[in-house]
């Protein structure tokens, strides 16, 4: 494919860091660079573009970056982008740099911000799924979902070995603003006497039934994993009513919070941010703007950015089942 209408973009990556970010950005800077255009990082998402903080990349500036979390552009939630006129001074510094088109890394927030600016300014861009909530249609999985998954785990197996030598029953909360994929994932994965997400309400009876069950099956220890911003109240919250009702049980509470954001990537997650950043430039270079780059069954698609941010991605309730039958 010849590049004969972008020479300049720019990259920027918003709201929660996700691991595999990096190797996004990676991707996108290597593309382009090999397509002959010049790339410009925009530093801690759009804050950087309203305070200018743009400076050009290249290949060097991405070495060595594929394997580490965190993003090298730093991220932010910007307040001031919210604004009519801080968006307006976002496009005057992209006009000042010459770029044409955005790569923009991150979750729903980030997408949103991409797509104001094509609405207002008619800036080209194109989002790549970037947050470890999994909360956007459009793809099978976000960018950081599988290591934010695999972290919840590590972690709970090393929870469990504590819960069952003192035969405790814990509450482990977990990541997922509004989203009960990690939460899921996690109580699959870890072997867990229940999961309580947000998309769901757990009644407090239903879940004393299930601990009973496991009472009487000599279960000695439990695990309850609980997605924070659950509809039935965090984990803390949780415990306390569930001590009330149960006060035989020896009740401790973890939460996870921000070490799930953090970690080398996984395989999966360094392989769909690469595909995704080669995918992001090429869709530009097709003239694909105010899209979202996924991965659904191994391919690579562009969805309105509109569609992934609005449309629910549920939760499949196939795995409410799997849970609820290997959990008794
Ligand atoms: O969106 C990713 C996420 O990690 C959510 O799971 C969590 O609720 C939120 O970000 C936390 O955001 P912050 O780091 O700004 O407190």
């Amino acid at each position: 494919m010849e590049n004969k209408t972008l020479s300049k973009i720019g990259v920027l990556t918003s709201g929660g860091d996700a691991p595999g970010m990096n190797a996004a950005i990676r991707a996108v800077v290597r593309s382009a660079t090999y397509y002959n255009m010049e790339v410009y990082g925009i530093y801690r998402g759009y804050e950087g573009m309203i305070t200018n903080d743009i400076k050009k990349l290249d290949t060097k500036n991405v070495a060595y970056i594929l394997e580490r979390g965190g993003t090298f552009l730093k991220s932010a939630r910007s307040a001031a982008f919210r604004t009519p006129e801080g968006r307006k001074t976002a496009y005057e510094n992209l006009q000042k740099h010459g770029i044409e088109a955005l790569v923009v890394i991150g979750g729903d927030g980030s997408l949103t911000g991409a797509h104001l600016l094509f609405e207002e300014f008619g800036v080209p861009s194109i989002g790549i799924p970037g947050t470890i909530d999994n909360d956007l249609s459009g793809t099978d999985s976000t960018i950081g979902f599988d290591t934010a998954c695999n972290t919840a785990i590590q972690a709970i197996d090393k929870i469990r070995n504590t819960a069952s030598s003192h035969d405790r029953l814990f509450f482990v909360e977990v990541m997922g603003r509004d989203a009960g994929f990690i939460a899921i994932n996690a109580g699959i994965g870890s072997g867990a006497a229940a999961t309580l997400i947000p998309e769901r309400k757990m009644p407090i009876e239903n879940l004393i039934k299930r601990l009973n069950i496991r009472a009487k099956a000599k279960k000695q220890s439990n695990i309850v994993i609980v997605a924070e911003g659950g509809k039935s109240g965090g984990a803390l919250e949780i415990a306390q009513k569930v001590k009330k009702i149960l006060p035989q049980y020896d009740i401790k509470v973890t939460i996870l919070g921000h070490l799930q954001r953090g970690g080398s990537p996984s395989s999966f997650d360094r392989v769909l941010a690469s595909k995704l950043g080669l995918a992001a430039v090429e869709g530009l270079m097709y003239g694909k703007y105010d899209v979202m780059a996924g991965v659904i069954n191994n391919k690579v698609v562009y969805t309105p950015i509109k569609k992934a941010i609005v449309d629910d991605k549920e939760v499949d309730e196939d795995d409410f089942r799997i849970a609820k039958i290997l959990s008794t």
